[in-house]
């Protein structure tokens, strides 16, 4: 253009500042600056809309600002230029009137234009407002220097390339919210697919043969991810032969197993506890099950009679000494008990019960006199910690699993040594209820399959398999399609995987001092992440559910874990969640509750730019958080058909026209349904018994 600078400027002029505050510019659009089309920026082009961006030019370069709000309003006289004729009478004037919000600075370099985030100074009024050209309004949008994935172009800014960096994007969560069909899951399987590729080209890594080093795990609950990644990735599935979605029930931590059997807090989640301690610890399974359990009864003992004999207890003031002694008295119960439990010729415990039986006796008759004396309670140590030593018992033994660690057991041992609890302990009524829950449950064919006794996996091939291998060797992505887990356990299925992600995680770190870059999907996050009364005294397994997520969205950064929900119904999703999610990537939302809700999570200053939410045309998304340079809209990458979760509309029209066929097997879906065998006849097809006339 043969145009000096300045003129160039002028060429391209719209407006001017009118107003100026710290969060808002309100500009006077020029009574000759275009309409529709602006030919004044060399090539034709449309003139500012809603979240488009203009300049305002300073001495200290352009400011970058976005369009918020754009009106005519009328003005009580005419803005003529010049010369006033005073003789005429004025009639109100529309006037064009603009109100943006600045963004940052667009300097001019030799290299070109540079973009930066934040205004130093503001613009005083009467300066000159243009638009951008082209040149300009990519160095807006494609500024930052960490641009590793394209993930579509900006229409706002002459299709520049919008890219992101997954270390923003993943690393500090990210929420995908919008109404159903308005491409929340094509932008997130696209966001997967376009990170992987982008990796697998990015200069510098060694063995650039394999597939990236990356590691993506989706909680699909509609079952529209396998689609996608079943040739990059493992799908795991209910019912699949070769690889079936497997969560045995000896991996749930005792939260989990109390949502599970919906356990009282009060009488019966304490039972149910001891009953799991006593799993993990394998007081139960072991083939020598009663000397197994003498052994952890005296582990406890032990520790409780060292730490009272360190605290002073048997010769402190009443009622401490009256205390010790009492307790004393239950041990020597409960070792009768498990003597009887103990071979008849077995006497490794005849010492003990002789020491406690004498002290016991001491103190018995009119007036006893419960204090002892060191020399007696070392005596008592002493003979417990010899007779540990005879079953076996070493220093491992005295720091007991807790009830949370995953050591493999079986649920009908379960669910039988907590019955025996209960007897033993008097509290029959409190559990038979919930005895009964649980075994109807781990009866039930449909759940066998995903928790039952038959799954054959150790927490090591477990992790392998849904996490991923050494440097990814099996792939980068894990779907765990939820669409066919029973509705009963599909909130602890979906709890048990993200906690044992979250704390494998969180063991590598220890291991090796690094953090494992991984990201969690949530598809569909309102059912997961939904938010909870936090006063309930019962814990449901949903809120058990949301509450390992909460977990995550705090410390999952610390560990690598990043989380991606996806939701239509953000008003429902946990708050905690979402305070933590530093990106959003926000498509078209028309509910009224939603957008109140997505108003409140983002600055003041950017309010105006999500009114455009209701509007947007599916595909599109306004990107805006920790991941955005510049809060932008974008217009994703297209996906191909195979590479698109599948959900597309249902298509009545060409079905009720014809154009395409959907025939229809009912008695197949019912064969399924109800698990019969190809040729097992139908019962429902038999006439029942007759009736007797009435
Ligand atoms: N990036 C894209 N490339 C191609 N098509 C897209 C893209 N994004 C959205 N679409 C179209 O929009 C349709 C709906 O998208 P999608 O299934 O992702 O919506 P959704 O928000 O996940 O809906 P729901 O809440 O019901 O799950 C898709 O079937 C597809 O035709
Ligand atoms: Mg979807």
């Amino acid at each position: 253009m043969s145009i000096f600078p300045i003129e160039h400027v002028a060429s391209l002029r719209i407006g001017a500042v009118e107003f100026v505050s710290p969060n808002e510019i309100k500009i006077a659009i020029d009574l000759e600056a275009p309409d529709g089309i602006a030919a004044n920026a060399g090539v034709p082009r449309a003139f500012p809309r809603i979240n488009s961006y203009v300049l305002i030019s300073t001495e200290s370069g352009h400011i970058v600002a976005q369009v918020e709000w754009i009106a005519i309003e009328r003005s009580p006289f005419p803005k003529r230029k010049g010369f006033h004729d005073y003789g005429l009478v004025d009639l109100p004037f529309p006037l064009r009137k603009m109100r943006a919000n600045p963004l940052g600075i667009l300097r001019q370099s030799r290299a070109g234009f540079l973009f930066e985030r934040g205004v130093h100074g503001f613009p005083s009024v009467g300066e000159p407002v243009v638009i951008p050209t082209d040149e300009q309004l990519r160095a807006i949008v494609e500024s930052g220097d960490r641009r590793r994935v394209k993930i579509g172009t900006s229409p706002m800014a002459a299709n520049a390339d919008v890219c992101v960096d997954p270390d923003r994007l993943f690393g500090r969560h990210l929420a995908v919210l919008g109404n159903t069909g308005s491409g929340k899951s094509c932008s997130v399987a696209g966001l997967i697919q376009w990170s992987i590729t982008a990796s697998q080209k990015a200069p510098g890594g060694e063995n650039k043969s394999s597939p990236p080093n990356a590691r993506f795990i989706v909680l699909d609950p509609n079952g529209e991810y396998p689609k996608v990644f079943q040739d990059e990735g493992r799908v795991f599935r209910v019912g699949d032969t070769a690889s079936p979605l497997e969560v045995p029930l000896w991996f749930w931590n005792s939260a989990e197993w109390c949502s599970f059997a919906q356990a009282s807090a009060r009488a019966q989640a304490p039972l149910l506890k001891r009953a799991l301690r006593a799993m993990r610890n394998e007081e139960f399974s072991h083939p020598e099950r009663s000397s197994v359990r003498v052994k952890m009864f005296l582990a406890s003992i032990l520790i409780t009679a060292k730490s009272e004999r360190s605290k002073g207890s048997p010769w402190a003031s009443f009622p401490r000494p009256k205390n010790f002694f009492d307790k004393i008295c239950k041990w020597n119960d409960s070792t009768e008990t498990l003597r009887g439990h103990l071979e008849a010729e077995d006497d490794r415990l005849e010492n003990l019960l002789k020491v406690f039986a004498a002290y016991k006796n001491a103190r018995l008759g009119r007036h006893p006199k419960y204090d002892s004396d060191l020399r007696e309670v070392d005596g008592i140590v002493d003979v417990i910690s010899s007779t540990f030593t005879e079953f076996g018992g070493s220093g491992r033994d005295l720091l007991p699993k807790s009830e949370d660690v995953p050591t493999k057991f079986s649920g009908q041992d379960f669910v039988d040594y907590l019955e025996a609890l209960a007897q033993e302990t008097g509290n029959e009524q409190y559990i038979e209820f919930l005895l009964a829950r649980i075994r109807t449950l781990l009866a039930d064919s449909r759940m066998n399959g995903i928790i039952g006794d038959d799954i054959d996996i150790s927490v090591d091939s477990w992790l392998k398999a849904y996490i991923g291998e050494d440097d990814a060797k099996n792939g980068c992505v894990s779907v765990i399609d939820l669409s066919l887990v029973p509705a009963e356990i599909v909130h602890v299925i979906a709890a048990v995987v993200a906690r044992m992600v979250f704390e494998a995680l969180q063991r590598y770190k220890k291991l090796y001092g690094m953090s494992l870059p991984t990201v969690l999907v949530v598809e569909e996050a309102h059912t997961f992440v939904k938010r909870y009364r936090e006063d309930a005294e019962n814990q449901s397994a949903a809120s058990v559910c949301c509450q390992i997520f909460e977990k995550i969205s705090r410390e999952g950064r610390k560990f690598g874990l990043g989380l991606v929900l996806s939701s239509q119904r953000p008003s429902e999703l946990s708050p905690t969640v979402l305070s933590q999610c530093n990106s959003f990537l926000l498509h078209r939302v028309s509910n009224d509750r939603d957008q109140e809700l997505i108003h409140r999570l983002v600055p003041d200053n950017l309010r105006g730019l999500l009114r455009e939410l209701p509007s947007l045309p599916s595909q599109q998304a306004i990107l805006l958080g920790w991941a955005a340079e510049l809060p932008i809209m974008v217009r994703m990458n297209d996906l191909k058909d195979h590479e698109r979760p599948h959900s597309d509309d249902p298509d009545f029209w060409d079905v009720w026209s014809r154009k395409k066929g959907r025939p229809i097997d009912w008695a197949e879906i019912s064969r399924d349904w109800q698990q019969r065998s190809e040729d097992a006849p139908n019962k429902d097809d038999f006439p029942g018994p007759e009736r007797p006339m009435s």
